[in-house]
């Protein structure tokens, strides 16, 4: 653990007034879900991200994407937030606005009771209409593992509401993401490789506005450059320590 980081990030943490925490696959994975990439073993090894995670690959087979995502949203009803979700859940009592930017679909930081939470990609508990009738439906309870089920507004496949390679983020949240950026005095950046946009365009965004840029990632990422302080640690180890009394 580099207590001198934590130390300097606290410090940083502890003035910051307008703070925006920008999460990605790495911030569950103390909580065993598995990232996309880490979830195409077994018997989805043969599998494409692009035949599982498309508009395209959906029209071409409903049941084997739909069976995908059945799986994985199993995995996730049974994990847990981990400390670091629940660090950032807490947290937000320190401060008048603290929202939570994520890539991730499983849901957990509102289930670790943040309650600004953007959901860049999606959800992945929620199911939508594939078609344009813009039915969506929260309930992940019942759905069927094999076939997707009708949309019971128009017929049409329901499908998982993520956002899948090839389609366009919510322009909505999208839009406040990026105000979020341009106006915070703190970046805290969990858990993300920075190779998906525009998610990964946020950190720079932030620094370019003013912001400071905290990191924390056990690993090197491609957004390294942009931080002015960057903590090796995992989610779970080191938020409780950014923000908890000492
Ligand atoms: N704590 C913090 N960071 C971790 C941990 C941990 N315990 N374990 C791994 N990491 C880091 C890795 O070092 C890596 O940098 O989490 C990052 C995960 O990177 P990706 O799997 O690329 O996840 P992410 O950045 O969220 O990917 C963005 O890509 O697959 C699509 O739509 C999907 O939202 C996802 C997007």
């Amino acid at each position: 653990m580099d207590m001198q980081a934590i130390t300097l990030a606290r410090a940083v943490l502890a003035a910051a007034r307008r703070p925006v925490v920008l999460t990605g696959a790495g911030m569950s994975a103390e909580s065993g879900v598995p990232t996309f990439r880490d979830a195409l073993t077994g018997l989805w090894s043969n599998f494409d991200p692009e035949r599982l995670a498309s508009p395209e690959g959906f029209a071409a087979d409903p049941p084997l994407v739909w069976g995908w995502y059945s799986e994985r949203r199993r995995g996730v009803l049974r994990a847990q937030p981990n400390a670091g979700h629940l660090a950032l859940a807490r947290a937000a009592a320190y401060f008048e606005q603290f929202p939570i930017v994520t890539q991730n679909v499983d849901g957990l930081h509102a289930r670790a009771g943040s309650l600004d939470v953007l959901e860049l990609h999606g959800n992945i508990l929620r199911t939508k209409c594939f078609g344009e009738c813009g039915f969506r439906c929260d309930d992940p309870k019942d759905l069927p593992a094999g076939e997707p089920p009708a949309c019971p507004r128009c017929g049409q496949w329901l499908r998982p509401d993520v956002v899948w390679f090839g389609e366009l983020l919510d322009a909505v949240l999208l839009e406040r993401a990026e105000q979020l950026a341009q106006c915070c005095d703190v970046m805290l950046v969990v858990g993300t490789s920075g190779v998906v946009y525009p998610a990964a365009a946020l950190p720079g965004r932030a620094r370019r506005a003013g912001a400071q840029v905290i990191i924390v990632n056990p690993h090197p990422s491609e957004l390294d450059d942009q931080a002015h302080l960057l903590i090796r640690d995992t989610a779970a180890r080191a938020l409780p320590m950014l923000f908890e009394p000492a």
